[in-house]
């Protein structure tokens, strides 16, 4: 039996944390689509990492359940990565609020249940919901500590039309439930984080880059403080620290790794971004 580390989304920025963080472990790979889940698993194979791939959806508890049953075959789970998730233009409303703002709720409830002592989770959350106006006192803690079944059924999460917005509720909330759930996960002795990136450049993202929308892409790296996007590996380096012993009296924070993207947004270049988002 081997310390396991789940991974959820095997996209750029999952696989990037399994490398920093699976060595010595057994990682298993998760993904909506296994094919996604299993080439993952190849790639980190043939770098010497122990690895095995299972199909997963996050917006399901019973798969997620399903999932853990899979890793404990395993060992302990000692690390929860969510790198899952679906963006603005790949999504309608409501299977983005199903799967960033609900699955990853149910993840870290469940996940809070059998997490290993000294063990931590990391939530890929996004910098677009640091673009989100301020909520209330009351929205903050319903979106942080309301029971998981009744999120979908918050009035001001029932009233989002479009896309944007419903991708930033997500990842606010993302950021106020790994707080709630924080000070269940430290009782069994882990820590629990999120990181809100930037632009990373993954094949998504290059292709956002390519496309229709590519120009305004490019106008906004050029002008944003550090001048490019950043790298997978860069959160991996982050998701690293906050997993590392270093990390142990970080829990129930969120961090900002977007080439100070959000500051010029608010208060620098790009400025003109607001009115637009
Ligand atoms: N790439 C960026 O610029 C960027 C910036 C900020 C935040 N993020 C966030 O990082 C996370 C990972 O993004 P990425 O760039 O690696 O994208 P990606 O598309 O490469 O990976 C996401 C993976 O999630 C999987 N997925 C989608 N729905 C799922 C579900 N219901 N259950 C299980 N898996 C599911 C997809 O199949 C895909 O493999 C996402 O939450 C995204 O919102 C990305």
């Amino acid at each position: 039996m081997k310390d396991v580390v789940v991974v959820l989304g095997a996209g750029g920025i999952g696989q990037a944390i399994a490398r920093r963080v699976g060595a010595g472990r057994h990682v298993v790979l998760a993904d909506l689509r296994l094919d996604a889940a299993q080439a993952a698993s190849r790639i980190l194979g043939d770098a010497g990492f122990e690895t095995s791939a299972t199909q997963a959806d996050i917006a399901s508890r019973e798969s997620i359940r399903a999932l853990i049953e899979h890793a404990q075959e395993f060992g302990p789970i000692r690390n929860l990565v969510n790198a899952a998730g679906v963006s603005p233009s790949q999504a309608p409303v409501a299977t983005i609020l199903k799967v960033d703002l609900y699955g990853t709720s149910v993840l870290l409830e469940e996940f809070g249940k059998v997490v290993a002592e000294g063990g931590s989770g990391i939530v890929i959350s996004s910098q677009s919901g640091h673009r989100l106006h301020a909520l209330t006192e009351e929205e903050n803690a319903a979106l942080a500590t309301a029971p998981t079944e009744e999120l979908l059924k918050l009035p001001f999460i029932v009233s989002i039309t479009d896309t944007l917005k419903a991708y930033q509720y997500s990842k606010r909330c993302n950021v106020l439930r790994v707080m709630g759930e924080a000070t269940n996960w430290a009782k069994r002795g882990a820590t629990l984080n999120s990181i809100s990136p930037g632009i990373i450049i993954t094949p998504l993202a290059n292709d956002e880059l390519k496309g229709p929308r590519g120009e305004g892409y490019r106008k906004m790296l050029s002008l944003c403080p550090c001048r490019r996007a950043g790298t997978p590996d860069e959160v991996g380096d982050l998701a690293e620290f906050l997993m590392s012993s270093r990390g142990r009296w970080i829990t129930g924070s969120d961090f900002l790794i977007d080439g100070g993207t959000t500051a010029s947004y608010f208060y620098g270049d790009l400025q003109y971004l607001k009115a637009t988002h």
